[in-house]
C-alpha cells in the first residue's frame, strides 16, 4: 500500500506542478496575444480613420479643385497679364510708337441706317455723297483727320440699323438715351488698344454721346492714349462729350477737337486738316 501511495503522491506531486506550470503560463500568453490583438484592434481603428480622414481629405480635394484650377488660372492670368504690361511699358520705353501711331473712329448716322436704293442728299439731312458713295458728316471729318494725320478709319458700326426716316431716328436715339440703352456693336475692324492717339468724331445727339459711342467706349479702356474729339452738330455744339469721355476713360488724355456744324462741313476741310497738322504730339 505504502509502494503504491508513493508513487501516487509522486504523481499528484507531478500532476500538481505540471498544472501550476500550466496556470501561469497560461494569462501570460493570454496578455501577450491581447496586446498585439488590442494593438491590432486600435490599428485596424487607426487605419479605418485614417482611410476615413483620406477620403474625407480626398472629398475636401476634389471641392477645392475647381476652385483651385480657377484661382489658379486667375493666377496665371494676371502674372501673364503683369508680364504683358511690363513687356509692352519695357517696349515702349525701348522703341517709342512711330508718329503715324493713330486712329481716326467715328459713327455716323449713315454707316447705320439701311436707306432706301436711289436716296439722294437732299431727301435727308446730313447725308453726302462723294466717289465713295454716301458719307455722313462725321465720316466725312474722320476721312481729311486720316488723311492728314497718315492713319487709317474705323466706323463703329451697331448690329441694328437705325430707321431711314431722320425723325424716327431721332425719336428712337431720345427713347435710347432716356433708358441708358447700349446698342450691340459689331466687332471692330481694328486693334483699338494697339493705338497711341485716337481721334473720335461723333455727331451730338441729344446734346450727348449717340448711344453706340457710349457702347463703344465701356467696351475699351483708352488709360494712356490721347484721345481728340470732334463733334459734329446742328448748334449745340459739344454739349458735356468731351467731360463725358474723359469720365469714361479715366486714364486717357481726352482733349477737345472741334465741332463742326453740319451745314458747315463741306467748307471746314482746311480747318480740320490745321487742327491735325497744329496737334499732332
Ligand atoms: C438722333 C439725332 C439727334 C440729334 N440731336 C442733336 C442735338 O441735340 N443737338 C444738335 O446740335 N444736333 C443734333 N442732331 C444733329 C446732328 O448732330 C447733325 O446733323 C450731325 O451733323 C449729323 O452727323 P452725321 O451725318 O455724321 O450723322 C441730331 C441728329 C440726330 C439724328
Amino acid at each position: 500500500m505504502k509502494k503504491r501511495l508513493l508513487p501516487m503522491s509522486m504523481l499528484l506531486v507531478v500532476l500538481l506542478l505540471g498544472l501550476s506550470a500550466c496556470g501561469s503560463s497560461s494569462p501570460a500568453a493570454g496578455q501577450d496575444s491581447q496586446v498585439p490583438q488590442e494593438t491590432a484592434a486600435d490599428a485596424q481603428e487607426t487605419e479605418s480613420l485614417d482611410q476615413e480622414e483620406e477620403e474625407t481629405a480626398e472629398e475636401t480635394e476634389e471641392t477645392k479643385e475647381p476652385e483651385q484650377a480657377v484661382q489658379g488660372s486667375t493666377e496665371m492670368e494676371s502674372a501673364v497679364a503683369e508680364n504683358d504690361a511690363t513687356a509692352a511699358a519695357a517696349s515702349e520705353a525701348e522703341s517709342p510708337a512711330p508718329k503715324g501711331n493713330a486712329l481716326a473712329i467715328y459713327f455716323s448716322r449713315v454707316g447705320n441706317t439701311d436707306f432706301p436704293e436711289g436716296i439722294d442728299a437732299d431727301s435727308s439731312a446730313s447725308i453726302r455723297i462723294d466717289d465713295n458713295g454716301l458719307m455722313g458728316n462725321a465720316g466725312q471729318i474722320a476721312a481729311w483727320i486720316a488723311e492728314e494725320a497718315g492713319c487709317e478709319t474705323m466706323e463703329i458700326l451697331t448690329e441694328e440699323t437705325y430707321p431711314a426716316d431722320y425723325n424716327e431716328t431721332v425719336d428712337q436715339a431720345k427713347q435710347e438715351q432716356n433708358e441708358g440703352f447700349r446698342p450691340l456693336l459689331k466687332a471692330d475692324e481694328k486693334a483699338v488698344e494697339d493705338y497711341e492717339t485716337i481721334y473720335l468724331v461723333f455727331p451730338n445727339w441729344w446734346g450727348d454721346l449717340p448711344m453706340p459711342v457710349y457702347s463703344f467706349l465701356e467696351a475699351h479702356n483708352l488709360a494712356g492714349k490721347t484721345v481728340n474729339v470732334f463733334v459734329t452738330h446742328e448748334g449745340s455744339r459739344f454739349s458735356n462729350t468731351v467731360g463725358t469721355i474723359a469720365e469714361l476713360e479715366p486714364g486717357a488724355d481726352v482733349r477737345e477737337g472741334l465741332a463742326i456744324q453740319g451745314g458747315s462741313v463741306s467748307d471746314s476741310e482746311q480747318t480740320v486738316r490745321q487742327w491735325v497738322i497744329d496737334n499732332k504730339d
